[in-house]
């Protein structure tokens, strides 16, 4: 008996995206392979290595983890949607000023995973970032970059904040 597709329906990047899809496909299936958006990445298949993070409803989840179905109607954000080559989300700012850039395959899993920790932490510890950081893996850093970009994402994340501000009044 043939599987019957169902409609999954999210707001991804700011923009309403629908696509059919087997009830078993996982999130990050749906985002690369039925919306195109690539810069998601599988990087093992035991749910470790935080490659494919991205944030729904504004909370960290590993996109393997989950279905697309369990996704619907979610507001997702993948790389891509974090900022603009002529606007960088301070997080992107920072990974570049403090070299915080690994390579392309798990960096955005890192900055994603950062977006996160500064959203529940803006003023985190060097190792409140490194816990914080747990989920997303690179063999080949010791992480001190990683840890000196989030923080001055932090700083910078307050700097725009208090602009914001003083723009109110
Ligand atoms: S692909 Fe490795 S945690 Fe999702
Ligand atoms: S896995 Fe990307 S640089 Fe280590």
């Amino acid at each position: 008996m043939a599987i019957k597709n169902v409609s999954v329906n999210v707001t991804i990047n700011g923009e309403e995206r629908c696509a059919e899809v087997e009830p078993r496909t996982l999130l990050v299936h749906y985002i690369r392979d039925e919306l195109g958006l690539t810069g998601t990445h599988i990087g093992c298949d035991t749910s470790q290595c935080g490659a494919c993070s991205v944030l729904v409803d504004g909370e960290v989840v590993k996109s393997c983890t989950l279905l697309a179905v369990q996704a619907d109607g979610t507001e997702i954000t993948t790389v891509e949607g974090i900022g603009q080559v002529d606007r960088l989300h301070p997080i992107q700012q920072s990974f570049w000023e403090k070299h915080g850039l690994q390579c392309g395959y798990c960096t955005p899993g890192v900055m994603i995973a950062a977006i996160g920790l500064l959203k529940q932490n803006p003023n985190p510890s060097d190792e409140e970032i490194r816990e914080g950081l747990e989920g997303v893996i690179c063999r080949c850093t010791g992480y001190q970059f990683i840890v000196e970009a989030v923080k001055h994402a932090a700083q910078l994340m307050k700097e725009s904040e208090k602009q914001l501000v003083g723009e109110e009044h």
